[in-house]
């Protein structure tokens, strides 16, 4: 667990090669002997595991792993994984964080504890009597739940704690009775129980309301269950400011541009969702449903000058875990949960809250300065030159060349590469 000052040990990080970058996880306590180890083998592949995981394997998707720095989140350190192919986002993360450690903090909470599981009796013959008779037996179906599929979360502190009963208007005119069952899944994501519970009901439901049930499953839209995060700059430049906040305006007001600037946001949180292990189409189907509460998809994050502060807020829900699932069964995942040294799922979901909100702030800066290209490309020159069909030895000086074609044009291609490392080629042959 971090809990000291990792600003000295992060200082020149991207420019260590890999084993010097493994030794300063190491020294920061960041990672263990083992963990090292395990990296330079190559990480996961042991078959066993895919097999077990799931059906018709064939063997691994390896994403790059890589680590954000800088991050100060609630006054406490990170070192924060994140896997992830697009070229600038842990560079940007890290940039982003290193500008808000120097000139502001962030600030974050999980407000709420319930996920939601649905059960929806599809066209309900009686209201009067459906309602009447889930609000009488609430207690009693509530009770059932702790003492049968809840019970090991309830002596975890958890379970469940409410039903709520929905009516939502059928095609048809007709009534569809929809109950929210209301759980706690401490340090789970909690999909498999809250479905489980769900099931359970079903029949007493059934039962007890002389309706009947026509599916059970949880909703990825828990309102119920929120994260915040806030970053607060003081006594930036004013014109950065105004343009961030304009840029805000954008996407709060467009849903054109939200989409694009709750990608951006995702792409720190989904980031830090997949290399510890968690469902990242859940996290983001929540995201993209709550982007719409009020009838029109809108930007998760806002941006306001307040005087001498630039503030940004984002407010989404974002449930992981921190055991269940492949948490703590992918070594990998494991091993990066291990790193963070967060206590609970909601630490966990905290910090994925900063790094969107960050990313976010990156993505607008520089948006509103210098534009995407610049740093977007220049990183991207490496992988123009790989693409190319440059040999290692070759990509450095492709990687030069072409960051000389942007700095002039502002813009390369792939065909700017294949020219340019044929021109090289050429040269070195001596034509
Ligand atoms: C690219 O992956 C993400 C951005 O498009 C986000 C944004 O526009 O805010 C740069």
């Amino acid at each position: 667990m971090q809990t000291k000052n990792l600003a000295a040990a992060f200082t020149g990080f991207s420019k260590l090669g890999r084993d010097e970058r493994l030794k300063a996880l190491l020294d920061m306590g960041a990672l263990e002997v083992d963990d090292i180890a395990y990296l330079r083998s190559g990480g996961l592949k042991d078959m066993s595991f895919a097999d077990s995981f799931i059906e018709n394997a064939i063997g691994y998707l390896e994403m790059p792993l890589g680590i954000a720095t800088n991050f100060r989140i609630d006054g406490r350190d990170y070192a924060i994984p994140m896997a992830v192919e697009e070229t600038s986002i842990i560079a940007a993360a890290s940039k982003t964080a290193r500008w808000v450690r120097d000139c502001g903090s962030i600030a974050t909470e999980v407000r709420g504890a319930h996920i939601i599981g649905q059960i929806q009796c599809a066209n309900v013959v009686n209201w009067a009597r459906f309602q009447s008779r889930l609000s009488t037996q609430k207690g009693h179906l509530i009770a059932l739940a702790n003492q049968e599929p809840a019970a090991s979360l309830v002596r975890r502190g958890g379970g469940v704690n409410d039903l709520e009963i929905r009516a939502v208007k059928r095609p048809d005119g007709g009534t569809m009775g929809v109950v929210h069952v209301l759980l706690d899944p401490r340090d789970a994501m909690g999909a498999n129980i809250v479905n489980q519970v769900c099931e359970f009901l079903r029949p007493h439901i059934e039962e007890c309301t002389g309706e009947s049930v026509t599916m059970c499953i949880l909703s990825n839209l828990v309102d119920t269950k929120l994260t915040f995060a806030e970053v607060r700059l003081t006594d930036i430049d004013g014109d950065l400011a105004q343009r961030i906040q304009e840029a805000s305006f954008f996407g709060e007001e467009d849903p054109y541009r939200a989409a694009t600037s709750n990608k951006g946001v995702l792409n720190g949180i989904d980031a830090v969702v997949v290399a510890t292990g968690n469902d990242w189409r859940a996290v983001e189907a929540g995201v993209h449903a709550y982007a719409a509460r009020d009838g029109r998809y809108r930007s998760i994050t806002r941006w306001r000058v307040d005087g001498r502060h630039l503030v940004g807020k984002l407010e989404a829900p974002l449930v992981v875990g921190t055991v269940g699932g492949v948490t703590k069964l992918h070594p990998t995942a494991s091993m990066c949960l291990r790193m963070l040294g967060v206590a609970s799922a909601n630490e966990l979901s905290r910090v994925a809250a900063a790094v969107g909100l960050v990313q976010n702030l990156g993505a607008l800066r520089a948006l509103t300065t210098v534009g995407i290209i610049e740093g977007h490309m220049k990183l991207h020159a490496r992988n123009l030159s790989l693409g190319a069909g440059a040999r290692l030895d070759e990509v450095p000086v492709l990687q030069r060349r072409l960051e000389e074609v942007l700095r002039i044009r502002k813009r390369i291609s792939h065909s700017n590469a294949v020219e340019l490392l044929q021109e090289m080629r050429s040269a070195a042959a001596g034509d």
